[in-house]
């Protein structure tokens, strides 16, 4: 067993910490403050390869494997969730799914320019009604012959309101249950489709979250992705890797508030010494470390298990549960230790405690992952 990154492993890993700390930092909170979608950074993130870093570079991606990835997203999300979760769904739940089920001609249309970054994807599973019962789909898309008619509305929608090209799951055939939900790739200005209300979010306040809407949108036939009635397999094989994505973006989430308490510790005086020489802060310091390297260790598991194509489905679940746990605990405790100054946004902890819940929420909840795994130990 080697714990040791590679020298590759490395330089990714120092690139998106380059980039979070000149890019992504300075307008950070004022990013939060008015909820606007960094633009300019995931351009630059798609020209410096994070956008499609695990595809092929026969389709304009990096052609990393899954540890690159996470190493990236914690950096990322060490400074601005948003900026992660951006990149995390472009990554895992769009490009991810495109690329090993598309056809040849579904991969050079779309894989390329989401991989390159020139376009952003979204995944549409959540509805109003089907959320953690994701197969209760009521979107449907009926087969016309050569295209199918799509009628409904996505909910928590993730890129919504950014993205060109949408992955949206639908019922085909009622009575085939999930067995009758199909993915198609849905092009942003096809007629039907409309992007409705923005979600005024808690956190992750500057990545874009919208409901969208479908009005009898004609969808190609040959826009399916996979075979009839793979849908729901589909997403639920995707969402495993997703969760090692919320799951490093948990990680860095915790991590960054985290080192921001450490500094802080070192630098505030109380009682004639720092806070840090306070055992109450030095215990807090201890077990945040501890919890965050347990969190990094179960992703690493999880993401070496998906690169040497083994089942992942169970490791991915316990780390996004053990992590985002981690980051709404961590980011609790870097609050408590700046005091006041952890409370007002001057100082980005307040940002980043708000930032944690949706890891424990979304790609499934804490007790959805909690059900997968308990699922895995009764099979
Ligand atoms: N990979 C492949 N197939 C899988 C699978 C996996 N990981 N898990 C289940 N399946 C298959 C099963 O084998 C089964 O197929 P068969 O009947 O043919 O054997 C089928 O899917 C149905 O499985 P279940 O009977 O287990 O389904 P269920 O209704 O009991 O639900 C669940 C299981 C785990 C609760 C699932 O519904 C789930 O994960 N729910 C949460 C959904 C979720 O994470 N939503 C978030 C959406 S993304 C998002 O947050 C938006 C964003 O923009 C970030």
């Amino acid at each position: 067993m080697d714990f040791n990154l590679t020298e590759e492993h490395l330089a990714v890993q120092e690139a998106a910490r380059d980039f979070a700390e000149k890019e992504l930092l300075h307008d950070a909170i004022e990013r939060d403050t008015h909820s606007k979608f960094p633009e300019k950074q995931v351009k630059m993130m798609g020209e410096l390869g994070f956008m499609g870093m695990m595809v092929s570079p026969d389709y304009g991606g990096g052609g990393m494997d899954t540890v690159s990835y996470v190493l990236a997203l914690e950096e990322i999300a060490k400074v601005d969730a948003s900026a992660a979760v951006i990149m995390s769904v472009n990554n895992s739940l769009v490009l991810w799914g495109l690329e090993k089920y598309g056809t040849e001609e579904q991969k050079q249309k779309y894989v390329v320019p989401l991989a390159t970054g020139e376009k952003l994807g979204c995944f549409c599973l959540s509805e109003p009604e089907a959320g953690s019962d994701a197969t209760s789909q009521r979107t449907t898309a009926i087969d016309k012959g050569d295209y199918y008619l799509v009628n409904g509305t996505k909910n928590w929608i993730t890129n919504g309101g950014t993205s060109d090209i949408a992955l949206v799951m639908a019922q085909t055939d009622a009575e085939k249950g999930h067995r009758g939900i199909n993915t198609l790739i849905i092009e942003k200005g096809t007629e039907g489709f409309e992007v409705g209300k923005k979600e005024d979010k808690m956190g992750i306040r500057s990545s874009d979250t919208h409901s969208l809407m479908f009005f009898d949108a004609k969808v190609p036939k040959e826009n399916r992705l996979g075979d009839d009635g793979f849908g729901f397999k589909f997403a639920m094989g995707t969402l495993d890797g997703g969760r090692i994505g919320i799951a490093a973006q948990a990680l860095g989430i915790a991590a960054g508030a985290y080192e921001r308490a450490v500094q802080y510790a070192k630098e505030r005086k109380a009682f004639g010494k720092t806070i840090g020489q306070h055992q109450a802060i030095q215990f807090k310091l201890a077990d945040m470390k501890t919890r965050i390297e347990a969190a990094r260790l179960l992703i690493y598991k999880s993401a070496l298990e998906k690169d040497a194509g083994k089942p992942y489905s169970e490791s991915a679940a316990m780390a996004k549960v053990y992590a985002s746990e981690v980051a709404m605990w961590a980011t609790t405790q870097a609050v408590q230790i700046h005091g006041g100054y952890g409370y007002v946004k001057e100082y980005h902890v307040e940002r980043m405690m708000r930032d944690a819940k949706i890891t424990e929420i979304y790609e499934g909840t804490s007790e959805i992952q909690r059900l997968v795994i308990a699922r895995e130990i009764l099979k």
